[in-house]
C-alpha cells in the first residue's frame, strides 16, 4: 500500500521526468484538475480483462494515455505478455503489468479501482448479440466471480455482449458472493451515444464536439433508444423522417460495422474510444470531480425493469444518481413501450443463467 505522501512524491517524480510538463498540465486541466503540484490525481489501478483482444488492445492504449491511471493491469487468457511489453514502453504516467491464464487472474485484480471487461467473442454477419450468450455468459460469470473475491469494491464496466444479459449476470454473481453494490456495476452503452452524436451532427450540420444526445434503454437493436428530441444543439430543420432514419441507424450501428468487417468481428476501435471515455468518466467520479454525467445500463427505477440505460451522475462511490428520462416525443414514447418486453426477456435470461449454473 503506497501512502498518500509517497504516492504524491512518486507522481511528482513522474511529472519531473516529463519533458513536456506543460502538455501534461493541459491534460490535467482538461480533466478538471488544477496543475498545481499539491493537486495531482490520486493513484488509481485500472484492470482490463480481455486486454489482448480487438477492443482490449486499443482500449488498453487509451487507458495508458489517461493521466488519471497510475497502474494499468492487463489480463487475458492469451497474448498478454506481448501487449504488456509493447504498451509499457509508452512514456506516460501509468505502470503496466500483464497477467495471462486463470491462475493469475487474482493478481491482476487485486487492489483494482476500476475493472473493464471486453472479454468474449464478437458477432459475425447474421448473428444477433443474443447469439453470443452461450459463450460470453460463462466468461462474464467466471470473471465476476473473481472480481467478487479479489476486488469486491471496484467499479465494474461491462462491455461483453449481450450487455442486456451480462450485466444482470454480474449482479447475480455479486449478490451470491455478498458483495453486490448496485452503484458499482455498469453496462457500457457509450458507443450508442457516440454513434448518435456522430450521426446527428452530420445530419443537422452542427459541430460534433458540441452535440449531446442521451441514449436510453439497453444495448441491442430496438432496445437502443436515442432521444433525439433532447439533442443539443437543437436542429429544428430535421424532419420526422430524418429523425426516424437517425434512430434506426443508431440502433443498427453495430450491425453496420459487423457487416463491413465481413466476418472479422465487430466494432473495436470506436468501442475502445467509447470504453475509454466511459472509464475516464468513472475515474473522474471516483476522484470527486463534480457533475460527471454519462448514459449507462445500470440498476434502475426509471421503468418497471430492474436494469435500464439512462443518464447517470457519477461520484466517489460510482452511481450517485440515476436520472429520469425527461420529456419524450410521441415516437420515443412508442419506442420505449416497444423495447420493454425484449429488454425484460434479456434481463430475465441473464438472471436465470446466473442462478441455475
Ligand atoms: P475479440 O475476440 O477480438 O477479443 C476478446 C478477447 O477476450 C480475446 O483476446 C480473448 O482471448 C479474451 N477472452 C476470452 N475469454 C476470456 C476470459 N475468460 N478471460 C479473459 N479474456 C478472455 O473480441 P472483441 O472484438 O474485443 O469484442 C469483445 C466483446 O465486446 C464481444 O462480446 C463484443 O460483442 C463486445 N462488444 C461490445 C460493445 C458494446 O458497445 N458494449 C461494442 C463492441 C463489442
Ligand atoms: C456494437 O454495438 O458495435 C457492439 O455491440 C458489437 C456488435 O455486435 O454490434
Amino acid at each position: 500500500m503506497i501512502s498518500s505522501f509517497s504516492s504524491t512524491m512518486l507522481i511528482r517524480s513522474i511529472l519531473k521526468k516529463q519533458s513536456s510538463l506543460s502538455s501534461y498540465n493541459n491534460i490535467l486541466r482538461r480533466n478538471n484538475y488544477s496543475s498545481s503540484s499539491e493537486c495531482v490525481p490520486p493513484a488509481r489501478k485500472v484492470v482490463v480483462l480481455g486486454a489482448a483482444g480487438g477492443i482490449g488492445q486499443p482500449l488498453s492504449l487509451l487507458m495508458k494515455l489517461n493521466p488519471l491511471v497510475s497502474m494499468l493491469s492487463l489480463y487475458d487468457i492469451v497474448g498478454t505478455p506481448g501487449v504488456t511489453s509493447d504498451l509499457s514502453h509508452a512514456n506516460t504516467r501509468s505502470q503496466v503489468v500483464g497477467y495471462m491464464g486463470e491462475g493469475n487472474l487474482g493478481k491482476a485484480l487485486e487492489g483494482a479501482d476500476l475493472v473493464i471487461i471486453p472479454a468474449g467473442i464478437p458477432r459475425k454477419p447474421g448473428m444477433t448479440r443474443d447469439d453470443l450468450f452461450n459463450i460470453n455468459a460463462g466468461i462474464v460469470k467466471g470473471l465476476c466471480t473473481a472480481i467478487a473475491k479479489y476486488c469486491p469494491h471496484a467499479l465494474v464496466n461491462i462491455i461483453s455482449n449481450p450487455v442486456n444479459s451480462t450485466v444482470p449476470i454480474a449482479s447475480e454473481v455479486f449478490k451470491k458472493a455478498g458483495t453486490y453494490d448496485e452503484r458499482r456495476l455498469f453496462g457500457v452503452t457509450t458507443l450508442d451515444v457516440v454513434r448518435a452524436k456522430t450521426f446527428y451532427a452530420a445530419k443537422a450540420q452542427v459541430p460534433v464536439s458540441a452535440v449531446n444526445v442521451p441514449v436510453v434503454g439497453g444495448h441491442a437493436g430496438i432496445t437502443i433508444l436515442p432521444l433525439f428530441s433532447q439533442a443539443t444543439p437543437k436542429a429544428d430543420s430535421l424532419s420526422e423522417e430524418e429523425i426516424t432514419a437517425l434512430t434506426k441507424r443508431t440502433q443498427d450501428g453495430g450491425t453496420e460495422v459487423v457487416e463491413a468487417k465481413a466476418g472479422k468481428g465487430s466494432a473495436t476501435l470506436s468501442m475502445a474510444y467509447a470504453g475509454a471515455l466511459f472509464a475516464d468518466a468513472c475515474l473522474k467520479g471516483l476522484n470527486g470531480v463534480p457533475d460527471v454525467v454519462e448514459c449507462s445500463f445500470v440498476e434502475s427505477n426509471v421503468t418497471e425493469l430492474p436494469f435500464f440505460a439512462s443518464k447517470v451522475r457519477l461520484g466517489k462511490n460510482g452511481v450517485e444518481e440515476v436520472l429520469g428520462l425527461g420529456p419524450l416525443s410521441d415516437n420515443e414514447k412508442q419506442g420505449l413501450e416497444a423495447l420493454i418486453p425484449e429488454l425484460k426477456s434479456s434481463i430475465d435470461k441473464g438472471i436465470k443463467f446466473a442462478n441455475q449454473s
